[in-house]
């Protein structure tokens, strides 16, 4: 199988932060471990927020830190070990290396990665990889899969309950 060939994409409207909050929800109750999915779109876009949604989704009680100072948080959750990270201040790829990145991943039920891009060379294939844009005063997001269990969750993705 090409793992590099997009297998499905899906994009939804996001009005505001709440939408945003449930779609991570909505999200995260078809998330088949072991699954890694990165998270890209300008500072500001909603990427905290929609992993807020899904960390909430999968039995996170609480607040969601945005990792971009520790680069990884990590939550212990009924599905298992969830890493959040958020790459934006990782000036060379090969610094994930020296923060033992590996052992992060063979750990990991489920990986959220933002600003994968700073990652580049040293990260798995996602299985989904989501952007989100401004739209309007709301957001489009965008899913596409990348492994076999990524096209299967956008597969059962009905979003009209967005
Ligand atoms: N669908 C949406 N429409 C409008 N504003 C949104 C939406 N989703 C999130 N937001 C807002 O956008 C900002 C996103 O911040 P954050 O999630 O930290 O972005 P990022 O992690 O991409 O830098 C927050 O102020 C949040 O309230
Ligand atoms: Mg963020």
């Amino acid at each position: 199988m090409n793992t590099l060939s997009k297998l499905a994409k899906k994009t939804i409207e996001l009005a505001d932060e709440t939408a945003t909050v449930a779609f991570g929800q909505a999200l995260s109750a078809l998330i088949k471990n072991p699954m890694v999915i990165t998270l890209q779109g300008q500072l500001g876009a909603g990427k905290t927020t929609l992993s807020r949604g899904i960390l909430q989704g999968l039995g996170h009680c609480g607040s969601v830190k945005s990792p971009t100072y520790t680069i990884v948080e990590p939550y212990r959750l009924p599905a298992g070990q969830v890493f959040h990270f958020d790459l934006y201040r990782i000036a060379d790829a090969e610094e994930l290396e020296y923060m033992g990145f590996g052992e992060y991943l063979a750990e990991a039920q489920l990986c959220l990665i933002e600003w994968p891009e700073r990652g580049q060379g040293f990260l798995p294939q996602a299985d989904i990889a989501i952007e989100i844009s401004q739209s309007g005063d709301g957001r489009c997001v965008t899913l596409a899969a990348y492994s076999e269990v990524g096209e299967q969750l956008i597969g059962q993705l009905d979003l009209d309950k967005g």
